[in-house]
């Protein structure tokens, strides 16, 4: 069986998604990961992120693992690299990769064949399962994920400012909706979550009561 959880940046997506697999007893697949594993892999080797053909066939040879919630790159633990500002000011353009996509997608199949998973991102309901058995779009205001994000990064000591903090995340987000392949869209089915004031053990609940029905489990 396969739930996937889709929807912008910040709306608390990768916390909610792993707890939520946890309670049912599902694995869970987090594909911005992925996306973010070939990013390093990119900087790594020095390669230009926007030459195409090179980022593709990169992606296609890299070998990338999950391992007890870790995120392996060819056997190396690259879970913490992989959220450094650095890869996550470069991944938009390599998830923008049609051929990385499709590559990623491949991959994302073949990883949920011997279980039930939770996958989230942004594709999962629309490309990557289409035929998934329960479909979740997770959302909130951009204000709220862009003053979670920046309450984030104060309580981890960065200094932020919120307007740039909601301006990167605008950037982002209109990456995300216009991306030729595999954008940011609610799926067809999918049910829509806004986890506007909500907090997270209620988002859980609420996601959980909602999978629990369609899944019939
Ligand atoms: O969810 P995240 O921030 O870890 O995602 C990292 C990047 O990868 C982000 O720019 C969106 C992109 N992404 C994607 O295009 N498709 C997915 N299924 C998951 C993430």
């Amino acid at each position: 069986m396969i739930v996937t959880i889709d929807g912008p940046a910040g709306a608390g997506k990768s916390s909610v998604s792993r707890m939520l697999a946890e309670r049912i007893g599902f694995q869970y697949l987090d594909t911005g990961a992925m996306y973010r594993a070939v990013t390093w892999s990119v900087m790594q080797q020095g390669m230009d992120p926007s030459d195409r053909e090179a980022v593709a066939e990169l992606a296609r040879q890299v070998k990338i693992t999950f391992e007890n919630g870790k995120v392996l790159v060819k056997g190396q633990d690259v879970s913490q690299a992989i959220r450094s500002p650095l890869v996550t000011g470069a991944v938009s353009e390599i998830a923008d990769n049609p051929d990385v996509r499709e590559t990623m997608v491949a991959l994302q199949r073949s990883m949920v064949e011997l279980g039930n998973f939770v996958c989230e991102g942004r594709d999962q309901g629309t490309v990557a399962f289409p035929n998934a058995d329960c479909k979740i779009f997770l959302t909130a205001s951009p204000d709220e994920r862009a003053q979670r994000r920046y309450l984030q990064l104060v309580e981890e000591g960065v200094s932020a400012d919120f307007q740039d903090v909601l301006t990167t995340q605008t950037v982002r987000d209109h990456r995300d909706e216009t991306r030729p392949v595999g954008k940011l869209v609610k799926a067809p089915g999918s049910i829509e979550v806004s986890t506007d004031g909500m907090n997270f053990d209620k988002v859980v609940d609420q996601l959980e009561t909602i999978v629990i029905q369609q899944l019939r489990i």
